[in-house]
């Protein structure tokens, strides 16, 4: 616990003392994680200095004003939600037959379980971050399912296992858990720790429906390879949901923006799935959920094993397989005669990148060609 001055008081950081007023009414109540307006209200309001916690303390919301601070996760898990829903929405990288009403409503019903808040509480005061990551694991779990055909009831007990996979990581010191660089060997030993953590935080709980959340939260970084942790699981071993949850895990944490990472797009997210790590996760899950997803929008240049090409049509089903219009030899010679394929039938043809910006406009230059008027035009198809 450190006491500090309101001017060295950070947003994000946890009080660690109810803050009273001159005539000792409760001002902020213990707990409360500071927000820039709660920093410029405490230094209006003439309070000299206030104590937080400081990332030794292993603090828990047992002792925390309960009642507020639960009420203040679920409106902040309501708003979590309705905002990475429109950010899906906006972006259209997800087929939105799958980001609807429907699934809206189901993950907002997940708010309502009390003992779930309470858990999910205990996260969010400890790291923002990871409470946010739930959410949007959550929600993209809930796609996985629906992509699965799941009826509403298992629906609903899948989203709650995303809603709760991370909660070991109240185990995880914040410094560790928001590290820009390289873990050491010594802080990824404590990030392990956080399955069997966050399976020992929900087994406790009397609801038969926690067996499943706190067996979720065990396997969730398990691999289908044995590569995984806590136990080397491998294949049948792993529960299903475990493995949606896991797919959900990891495309969250790629497609989302960190204070030291920029959101990668779909397609680098596809790549590093279904290449660097491949035999991983469970393959046709993975590419029923990648066809759902626009990972090479109409309009991009890609690189092919056959030369420069550019994405002339994509349709969710078979998003990952779009029909192309090849323009360039990889070897920046413009063909006499451009031709179209359709990837989603029997071709030879893979596609190794996507160019982005700066490579862009090398390649255009060096062509002397907007590769746009492959857009515009009809080209013959050529099949293999
Ligand atoms: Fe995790």
């Amino acid at each position: 616990m450190l006491e500090l001055p309101i001017k060295d008081i950070k947003p994000g950081m946890v009080l660690a003392t109810d803050v009273l007023t001159a005539r000792d009414i409760t001002y902020l109540r213990k707990g409360t994680v500071l927000t820039r307006q709660y920093i410029k209200q405490l230094a209006g309001s003439g309070i000299g200095s206030v104590s937080v916690f400081s990332g030794e303390d292993n603090y828990q919301m047992k002792d925390l004003s309960p009642r507020e601070t639960l009420i203040e996760t679920r409106v902040l898990g309501l708003s979590a939600i309705d905002k990475k829903l429109k950010e899906l929405i906006d972006s259209h990288t997800i087929n939105p037959d799958y980001v609807n009403e429907d699934l809206h409503q189901i993950c907002k019903k997940a708010l309502d379980d009390e003992a779930d808040i309470a858990t999910l509480t205990k996260l969010r005061v400890h790291d923002k971050y990871t409470f946010l990551h739930s959410i949007g694991v959550a929600i993209i779990s809930g796609i996985i399912g629906k992509i699965e055909n799941y009826d509403k009831s298992k629906l609903s007990l899948l989203v709650r296992c995303g809603l709760l996979h991370d909660v070991g990581k109240l185990v995880v010191p914040p410094e560790i858990l928001n590290k820009p660089g390289k873990l050491t060997d010594e802080e990824f030993a404590v990030i392990k720790l956080h399955p069997t953590a966050g399976w020992s935080e929900l087994n406790q709980k009397t609801d038969p429906s926690h067996e499943l959340l706190a067996a979720v939260a065990l396997q969730h970084h398990e691999r289908l390879d044995g590569t995984g942790y806590p136990d080397k699981l491998k294949e049948e071993s792993i529960h299903p949901f475990s493995s949606i949850v896991a797919i959900a895990d990891v495309y969250d944490a790629l497609t989302s923006e960190r204070s030291y990472k920029l959101a990668y797009k779909p397609h680098i997210a596809y790549k590093i799935m279904t290449r660097l790590s491949r035999g991983q996760f469970v393959e046709p899950l993975l590419r029923e959920f990648f066809d759902q997803i626009e990972i090479y929008a109409v309009g991009s240049v890609i690189e092919t094993s056959e030369g420069y090409a550019i994405v002339k049509s994509a349709k969710y089903g078979s998003a990952a397989h779009p029909r192309i219009c090849v323009f360039a030899t990889e070897r920046y010679q413009l063909l006499d005669e451009p031709y179209e394929v359709d990837l989603s039938k029997d071709t030879p043809i893979s596609i190794s990148s996507v160019l982005e910006d700066i490579s862009l406009i090398a390649l255009s230059n060096r062509l002397r060609i907007n590769p746009m008027t492959f857009l515009e035009n009809d080209y013959p198809e050529k099949n293999f």
